[in-house]
């Protein structure tokens, strides 16, 4: 039976409040959007002009799909069901998935839409923690520890928002080894992959295991959050039955993302699409750190390894979200407070913005943390 009793979704709440009324937005967790304009040649404007608005093959147009599948090794189109962002893609899985009496082992800190869709669906999230002091690492024990046969789902998120945290290759068959022996699905967040600062892309948990599924899509690493793309691999029977769950949605997505969408993905537009996506990081991190280092009195942060967010701890004993929401009304800069993500004491800055934002708005904060702290 499905329960859906609303749990309020704290950061994404503040988030829709917030956005567009403030005049300096660090609460964003992607890049900087790209404008429409600079995705399209002469000749794709005219080709979208002349776009039908129909409804799309409702499980994602072939060539969409299959560009996704290029993404991940040994996979087809078959394995692909395109949604309305991961969002969905997350929601659809959740709700095939979860029970009443079920349990969802759910990392954390993380964003909290599988945490909240699990006591949605009547069952109960177990969270397992990522410790700063030890790197923001998974800790395999605690997995082993509290998985049981009433384990349906292990939700990851990798790279992690909000610590910016990579888990590789050999930490992700850890987990599904783990799940394999209780029969448990493994749901992978992973919409900040190829946002790395540095080093390789982050390895996916597709193809690792039978019940290994991935969420992802266009939001964060390609800069492309209003086209709402969104994608699921699983196997091909899982995608099907998801694929059923979508009817129930929202049926297919706008035709005008999947051309677009379309177009992002093909080798040569994606490969620059993530460049400038790891350009923006790389110019954008050493004005954030050397910021965190001059007020290194208040803040203490780590070097996130991808995505365009740091989770900084305040040496304040002032409750995140009176912080965040402080901030918002008085200078008109909003930060996520740890709070949304079960960890007050901290703040998520996002740093992916153009620089002139950045750097005014950490002189803002800046100002702002100091007049708390009564200097
Ligand atoms: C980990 C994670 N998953 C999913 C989402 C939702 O993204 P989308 O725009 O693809 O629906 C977010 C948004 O911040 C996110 O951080």
């Amino acid at each position: 039976m499905v329960y859906l009793k609303l749990e309020t979704f704290h950061l994404e709440r503040f988030q829709s409040k917030w956005e567009h009324i403030v005049n300096y937005n660090l609460a964003e967790s992607g890049v900087q959007p790209f404008k429409l304009e600079e995705l399209l040649g002469d000749r794709e404007k005219i080709e979208i002009m002349n776009r039908f608005l129909g409804y799309v093959q409702t499980n994602g147009s072939n060539s969409l799909r299959a560009n996704i599948s290029e993404l991940y090794q040994d996979a087809c189109e078959e394995n692909v069901l395109v949604t309305n962002g991961s969002s969905e893609a997350n929601f659809l899985v959740a709700w095939s998935l979860l029970e009443k009496g079920d349990e969802a082992l759910v990392m954390l800190p993380n964003y909290m839409q599988i945490w909240g869709l699990a006591k949605m669906m009547g069952g109960t999230p177990v969270p397992l923690w990522l410790r700063e002091n030890e790197g923001w690492r998974i800790d395999l024990e605690e997995i082993k520890e509290k998985v049981s046969h009433k384990t349906k789902l292990i939700a990851l998120c990798n790279p992690n928002n909000p610590t910016g945290a990579i888990f590789d290759q050999a930490t992700l068959r850890g987990v599904c080894e783990i799940a394999e022996d209780f029969g448990s699905w493994v749901l992978c967040d992973e919409v900040y992959r190829g946002a790395e600062l540095e080093g390789n892309k982050t390895p996916s948990v597709w193809g690792i295991y039978e019940r290994a599924i991935t969420s992802s899509g266009l939001s964060k690493a390609y800069g492309l959050p209003g086209l709402r793309i969104g994608w699921i691999m699983a196997q091909e029977d899982v995608i099907n039955r998801l694929w059923s769950y979508h009817d129930y949605t929202t049926i297919c997505t706008s035709a005008m993302s999947d051309y677009v969408a379309n177009l992002a993905l093909e080798a040569e537009n994606r490969e620059r699409i993530l460049s400038r996506t790891r350009r923006i990081l790389a110019r954008n991190w050493p004005i954030l750190e050397r910021w965190f280092d001059n007020h290194s009195e208040i803040f203490r942060y780590t070097k996130p390894k991808a995505g365009a967010v740091s989770f900084a701890r305040y040496n304040l004993d002032i409750n995140s979200t009176l912080i965040a929401e402080k901030l918002a009304r008085e200078k008109s800069v909003l930060i996520v407070p740890g709070d949304h993500f079960l960890m007050d004491g901290y703040v998520r800055i996002g740093y992916g913005s153009n620089v002139e934002l950045l750097e005014k708005s950490l002189v803002l904060v800046g100002e702002f943390f100091k007049s708390l702290q009564g200097k």
